[in-house]
């Protein structure tokens, strides 16, 4: 029986778990953000950027949870413009996954912070 599923995982949250999807990192993003949530763990983001974003990367110092919505996100924004993704919310992530533990709602808004962040320091230079 696998734990993630019986905990109340959906299966395309376990396979991004499992499998590291969008797991990385990319040499000189266009925009990177660093932010670390109220449970304590931390979110790395890269991103990619002309017109869209051609490419997503992120890391994690946190639970299967956060591995799975850092996937899924990095998954939702690719191909988007900024102004697309900034009006993403943790809902969307939660949607694209299937489910989430309800204890895990806040993983998914820990990935949408940091993206939000990188998106936020982006403009700054720009
Ligand atoms: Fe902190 Fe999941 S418990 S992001």
């Amino acid at each position: 029986m696998n734990l993630l599923k019986t905990s109340g995982y959906s299966d395309r949250a376990i396979e991004y778990y499992e499998n590291h999807l969008n797991v990385g990192s990319t040499e000189k993003p266009d925009a990177h953000s660093i932010f670390t949530g109220p449970c304590g763990d931390t979110m790395e983001i890269f991103l990619k950027i002309s017109d869209v974003i051609t490419n997503a990367k992120f890391q994690a110092i946190g639970c299967a949870g956060s591995f799975a919505s850092g996937s899924a996100l990095c998954e939702m924004i690719n191909g988007k413009t900024l102004m697309d993704c900034a009006k993403l919310d943790e809902n969307d992530v939660l949607n694209h996954l299937g489910a989430m533990p309800q204890q895990k709602v806040h993983c998914a808004k820990l990935a949408i912070l940091t993206l939000k962040k990188a998106i936020e320091q982006y403009k700054k230079q720009e």
